[in-house]
């Protein structure tokens, strides 16, 4: 799981291949490098870590040339050091070649290679694509297109590459299967990234890959062709994001500025997914899930980490809601399992990024059994938005902090929309409640507010504990996918051990564990489950455990269970999720600070997780 570029034009290479690779380092920052061509000479530059050393590096040795790539990486096959990094060469020099995605019969390839004396200088799967087209450009190829379609009919796993020839000086060749790969056309100069939030700043006009297709890239003009070598439409889009939201603001990290842009985010959604006059739904918004939803009888989602515990409160909205059963699936399961669904399913596939390849994988295997898809997505235009039946898009702007925040109540503001447009559908939700569940909805951003207002009372509770290196965090109903939350948030940014379970459950086992070293975080607000969740709080402090509840604003009572109480204000259970969400985010990003840790880009971590 990496990012790749390519430029062909006249501005000075290296800043605009970094510049690029800066917008794509959320996919990886185990190494990086640029390969340059300046007639029949090629540059090359590769460094460990994060892209400062590779800038670092480029300012002592300069590359020329009117012709690169580049690639941030995130190791899977061999480890993160220099000779790994991408670009990777042939044996000769004269190729050189940048990779995304895996090679499932790479070992095989490279066996067959080395038997016909291929040396090869790193441990990755990427490096035998390049010795692959050296192979067929010495059979004969007639040029650098022809070599890379015979070498995409050997590979078998997911790719998106870019190629330059030595020998052809003025030409890129680029290619996908699986993994995304756009085009930024400019004037007189083209892109190539692995997404468009890489060229946004150069250019909005994209073509975004289908796979098999073929780019050929020269000075200022471009085609695409199949594996056959003929030439095939393609549409140039225009994306419209807002690059400004791209910088931090003034705040520390992109992960606090994302936790504060909560808010407004939510605000911009509900003008535009309801009516604020009336407290009704936009129908024009809701038309494609009605498209696909009219004769269901049951929900699954399907999802990864940070999505998947969206997914697991979207259970919560459907079945409250919509009266409709929902299964809640880890995509990366879906594969190894025996499918019962029937043909009245609706999958509901949830990513931030579009890109997730267990998502994908699986939402292209329950297509071919011919379920209907629809996808809630962030990334307008990803791989999981196009190949959806219809995607539903959360707004929630560029998310660049690694850890998923604004992302993730963006996603449960969407299942809430969708739960409210379903139910009323189905006619469960009367008129009247309709218009009241909206009403509610929207006083979220203001309430919101308010918890962000307690950010240094939170920070302070932060510091207290951040040495500690066992946490718990518990809760019950539709609080426990956030104690999920909480708990991946803490292991994300701070690197810390957490674990999260339904608070009745831990009597089963877990308590074992409870002692004055281990820190529960207690979802303890206004709930059915609030006088169960108190027995909790009463065997945890039996044993000396110590106490960090989450409670509703005006609860003195709780102040006898914990250690410390973190208020927020009240809102209606099934819509607690949106406001719980925030203290467990700004926890977590204290106890990382404090502890020193990389907050935007956590350790063996990246925001795009496109391997299996
Ligand atoms: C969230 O903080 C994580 N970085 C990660 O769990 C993420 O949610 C997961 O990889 C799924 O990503 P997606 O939403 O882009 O599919």
């Amino acid at each position: 799981m990496c990012g790749i570029v390519g430029y062909i034009g006249k501005r000075n290479i290296s800043k605009v291949l970094l510049e690029s690779l800066q917008r794509l380092e959320y996919r990886g920052y185990d190494s990086s490098g640029i390969a340059t061509l300046d007639n029949n000479d090629l540059y090359l530059c590769r460094e460990t870590g994060c892209l400062e050393n590779l800038a670092a590096t480029l300012a002592e040795y300069p590359v020329k040339g009117n012709v690169g790539i580049g690639h941030t990486r995130w190791a899977t096959h061999g480890e993160p050091s220099k000779v790994n990094a991408h670009p990777h060469t042939d044996c000769e020099n004269n190729l050189v070649l940048v990779h995304n995605g895996i090679i499932e019969n790479y070992a095989e390839l490279r066996n067959k290679l080395k038997k016909n004396n291929h040396k090869f200088r790193s441990n990755t799967d990427s490096e035998i694509i390049v010795h692959i087209i050296e192979d067929y450009l010495k059979k004969g190829a007639k040029n650098l297109e022809e070599a890379v379609i015979c070498t995409l009919m050997d590979l078998k796993g997911a790719y998106a590459i870019a190629a330059l020839n030595k020998n052809e000086p003025e030409k890129m060749v680029a290619a996908k299967n699986g993994s995304s790969l756009i085009l930024g056309i400019g004037k007189n100069e083209i892109f190539v990234a692995s997404d468009a939030s890489a060229v946004i700043p150069y250019t909005r006009q994209i073509v975004f890959l289908e796979d098999y297709q073929i780019a050929i890239i020269e000075q200022g003009k471009f085609n695409v062709i199949n594996l056959n070598g003929n030439n095939v439409a393609y549409n140039v889009s225009l994306v419209d994001w807002d690059i400004d939201s791209a910088q931090k603001d003034g705040y520390a990290h992109f992960m606090l500025k994302e936790i504060h842009a909560q808010p407004k985010m939510l605000k911009k959604i509900l003008s535009e997914k309801f009516n604020s006059d009336n407290f009704s739904l936009k129908l024009s918004e809701f038309s494609k899930i009605k498209k696909y939803s009219a004769d269901i009888n049951q929900i699954v989602i399907q999802a990864c980490g940070t999505s998947f515990h969206a997914g697991m409160v979207g259970k919560f909205i459907f079945e409250y809601f919509v009266n409709l059963h929902t299964d809640i699936e880890i995509s990366s399961e879906i594969k190894y399992k025996h499918f019962i669904y029937s043909k009245k399913s609706l999958i509901i596939s949830i990513t931030q990024s579009g890109e997730t390849a267990d998502t994908l994988i699986a939402l292209r295997q329950l297509r071919r059994k011919g379920l209907r898809t629809i996808s809630l997505c962030n990334v307008v235009g990803s791989t999981i938005a196009r190949e959806s039946d219809a995607v539903f898009y959360i707004h929630a702007g560029p998310e660049i902090g690694v850890a998923s925040t604004k992302a993730y109540t963006a996603q449960l503001f969407a299942l809430y929309s969708i739960g409210i447009f379903l139910g009323t559908l189905k006619r469960i939700i009367k008129k009247s409640l309709k218009s009241s569940l909206i009403k509610e909805l929207t006083f979220i951003p203001s309430l919101m507010h308010k918890v962000l207002a307690s950010e240094q009372q939170i920070a302070a509770c932060a510091k207290k504990y951040a040495k500690y290196n066992d946490f718990f965090y518990l809760a019950r109903g539709i609080n426990y996918a956030n104690a999920l939350e909480g708990a991946l948030k803490l292991k994300e940014v701070a690197y810390v051990h957490a674990s999260a379970y339904p608070a009745g459950e831990i009597k089963h086992g877990p308590i074992t564990l409870v002692c004055k070293e281990l820190i529960c975080v207690c979802i303890v607000t206004e709930s059915s489950t609030y006088e169960k969740m108190l027995f909790n709080l009463e065997e945890i402090k039996a044993r000396h455990g110590r106490v960090i509840a989450i409670a509703t604003e005006g609860n003195q009572e709780i102040k006898n269970y914990a250690d410390d109480v973190i208020y927020i204000p009240y809102v209606q259970e099934i819509f607690s999720p949106l406001l719980v969400a925030l203290p467990l985010q700004i926890f977590a990003y204290y106890v990382a600070l404090a502890r020193g840790c990389n907050v935007d880009k956590p350790r063996n971590l990246a925001k795009s997780v496109t391997v299996e």
